[in-house]
């Protein structure tokens, strides 16, 4: 019998929220209470790689992350599904293809759950993976959402903005670009990672408590964060890099201050994330101008905007800064320290 056995491979970047997705509106559709703007990065640098294999003569589906094999989870099915389903209204695969069985392999080349976007990495990668294997055709990037929220937005490449949409479906809660990266090549991020390991709280539950609890978190979704979008895609789009990263700053510092108004309050960021803040205000401070924006997602690991210019002045002042700090075990602090650039395209 001629078994149909395909293998596809496919990479997907990080993206950073510059203005932050916390809480949603609908939890099974993965709608979002605001919009978000990120900046995404290029897949030489935190990537996922995931490949998908027919699974010959058998309907099962397998994953495995990182060299472990995982439980299935609801959103991972329902990617599958939403994938199958969109190959079959396009008439792009057979029937046999795709109740065929998947054998499905990732890994991340960063630390997993630990604030640095995996699952944002991890989502807009299988679903790419699928697409090409199901050979859709269009935007995936409403699927993606479904997967993980933040993922919709790897989608795509340089700046880029999530819409919460109006539509009860999630029918137009998608990404678009905003600007390419090749808008603003001067860009780079230097990504400081404090800690690798897995967050107490995952982003999914964290933002749900938020959500029930947080008085704060409505007000931020409802009023200042569509202010704050306008502003920031006119500093995108002036290429103002002192506007650009006050807003960045103040919205990490925003998205931190309503997770401390859940109740019980969640802390992702720890010590060495707040004396990499205030090495930040005070380098700005002395140059005069804001010029290195820092930006903590759902852990304490650091993103760092500047431009190309000052990265070796950035990077010495995080060497100088943390030889003098000791960890708790007495030894010097070095966070591990990756320079990036945005992608263009996935
Ligand atoms: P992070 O801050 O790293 O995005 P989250 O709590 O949002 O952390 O999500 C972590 C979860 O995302 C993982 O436990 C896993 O379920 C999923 N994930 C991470 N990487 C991948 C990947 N490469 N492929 C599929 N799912 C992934
Ligand atoms: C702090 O996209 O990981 O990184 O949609 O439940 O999978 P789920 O959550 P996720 O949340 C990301 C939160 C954030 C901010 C952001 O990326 O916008
Ligand atoms: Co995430």
């Amino acid at each position: 019998m001629a078994e149909n056995t395909r293998t596809v491979t496919c990479e997907a970047p990080v993206n950073i929220a510059v203005i932050k997705y916390w809480g949603k509106s609908n939890e099974e559709l993965i709608i979002p209470l605001n919009d978000s703007i990120s900046v995404t990065l290029s897949t030489e640098h935190l990537r996922a790689r995931t490949t998908i294999r027919s699974n010959s003569g058998s309907r099962e589906i397998t994953f495995s992350l990182d060299g472990k094999e995982e439980v299935l989870t609801k959103r991972f099915l329902r990617a599958v599904e939403l994938c199958r389903a969109e190959a079959k209204r396009q008439n792009t695969s057979t029937a046999e293809e795709l109740a065929q069985g998947l054998s499905i392999v990732s890994e991340n080349n960063f630390p997993t759950a630990a604030g640095l976007a995996s699952s944002a990495a991890g989502f807009a990668c299988l679903v790419t993976a699928l697409k090409h294997y199901y050979r859709i055709t269009g935007d995936v990037s409403g699927i993606v959402r479904q997967g993980s929220g933040s993922a919709c937005r790897s989608v795509f490449g340089g700046f880029v903005r999530w819409l919460k949409g109006t539509a009860p479906d999630g029918s137009d809660s998608i990404a678009q670009q905003v600007k390419p990266a090749s808008h603003w090549p001067e860009m780079r991020v230097l990504i400081l990672v404090v800690s690798d390991h897995k967050k107490e709280t995952s982003s999914t539950h964290g933002m749900k408590t938020t959500a029930e609890t947080s008085r704060l978190l409505k007000y931020r979704a409802d009023v200042l964060v569509p202010q704050r979008c306008a502003e920031m895609t006119a500093a995108i789009t002036a290429k103002n890099f002192a506007e650009f990263a006050e807003i960045t700053m103040r919205d990490s510092n925003q998205f931190h201050a309503v997770c401390l108004d859940t109740y019980p309050p969640i802390f992702y960021l720890n010590s060495v994330s707040q004396a990499i803040i205030e090495m930040v205000h005070i380098y700005n401070q002395y140059k005069g101008t804001p010029t290195v924006a820092y930006s903590f997602d759902a852990g304490p690991n650091a993103f760092l905007f500047t431009l190309e210019d000052n990265v070796n002045e950035v990077a010495g002042l995080i060497s100088a800064t943390f030889s003098e700090m000791i960890d708790f075990r007495g030894l010097p602090l070095q966070p591990i320290r990756t320079e990036a650039s945005l992608a263009d395209r996935l």
